[in-house]
């Protein structure tokens, strides 16, 4: 797939802010989907693929956390790449590897020779137009399961949301982000076709109170409502969802 260039995740439009902050401070979401997933599934000595690694941030934190095995990155942008490279040779981490590829592209051929025990994927689901060819990318790496963190809704809708960042004089599209939010049914109803039969899952609450310089533009900030605490970006409401998928 070749990436709009008007994309967020084109090369001349990249937040490298947002890539590089969590390297040195790994998010709160991140930390709290692996602890979701060791749980479950213990990280030690696994072998992991991330699929729309962004700058490694992720599998950095997994790597001094957890002592998994070979970890694999995978991310469209080479700019992303680089820098997820550069960050794990910086710490000496060992294992880690990091590869340009597009997660959306249907034909994969057997793309590396140790046996992959899980494949992950944060908040990149959402930016894609759809996940069933991520999932089916995710499968033929033959992982044992598939863990994501993504928007998702509980009931039978699927929202197609793009975020259209204008100029400001003319209604000219500057850039584009995609905040897709699946429905939940159907995501492991899909899981359960692909082989994943036994599906897990949990909302995620934050326990910070987020906030952002401009409520007008999209970033994070905590809202209450009906009594709780909910994260919200622009005028969405963001259900973060981590979702666990397994054979046995
Ligand atoms: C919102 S960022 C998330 C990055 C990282 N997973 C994190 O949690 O910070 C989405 C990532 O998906 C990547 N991406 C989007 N479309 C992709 C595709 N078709 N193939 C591979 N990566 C893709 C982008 O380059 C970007 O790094």
């Amino acid at each position: 797939m070749k990436i709009n260039k008007k994309s967020v995740y084109h090369t001349k439009n990249l937040d490298h802010e947002y890539y590089s902050r969590q390297v040195s401070t790994p998010y709160e979401s991140t930390k709290k989907f692996f602890s979701f997933l060791n749980k479950k599934i213990k990280l030690k000595n696994k072998n992991i693929i991330d699929l729309g690694c962004g700058s490694g941030a992720n599998l950095i934190h997994l790597k001094e956390t957890y002592q998994p095995g070979i970890c694999f990155g995978f991310d469209q942008n080479k700019d992303l790449i680089d820098l997820a490279k550069q960050y794990s040779k910086q710490r000496k981490l060992k294992n880690l590897h990091f590869a340009v590829k597009d997660i959306q592209k249907a034909s994969q051929k057997k793309l590396l020779k140790p046996n992959i025990d899980g494949v992950i994927s944060m908040q990149t689901l959402s930016v894609l137009d759809n996940y069933e060819k991520t999932i089916i990318f995710a499968k033929k790496l033959k992982p044992k399961f598939i863990c994501v963190n993504s928007l998702f809704w509980e009931g039978n809708i699927d929202f197609k949301i793009s975020v259209n960042f204008l100029e400001k004089k003319k209604r000219n599209i500057k850039k584009i982000n995609h905040y897709n939010i699946y429905s939940i049914k159907h995501y492991i109803q899909f899981l359960k076709k692909q082989g994943y039969k036994k599906n897990i899952f949990m909302k995620f609450k934050t326990e910070k109170n987020l906030k952002t310089k401009d409520k007008s533009l999209m970033g994070s900030y905590s809202i209450k409502l009906n009594g709780g605490s909910e994260i919200k970006s622009g005028p969405l409401i963001l259900d973060w969802y981590f979702i666990l998928s397994y054979k046995n």
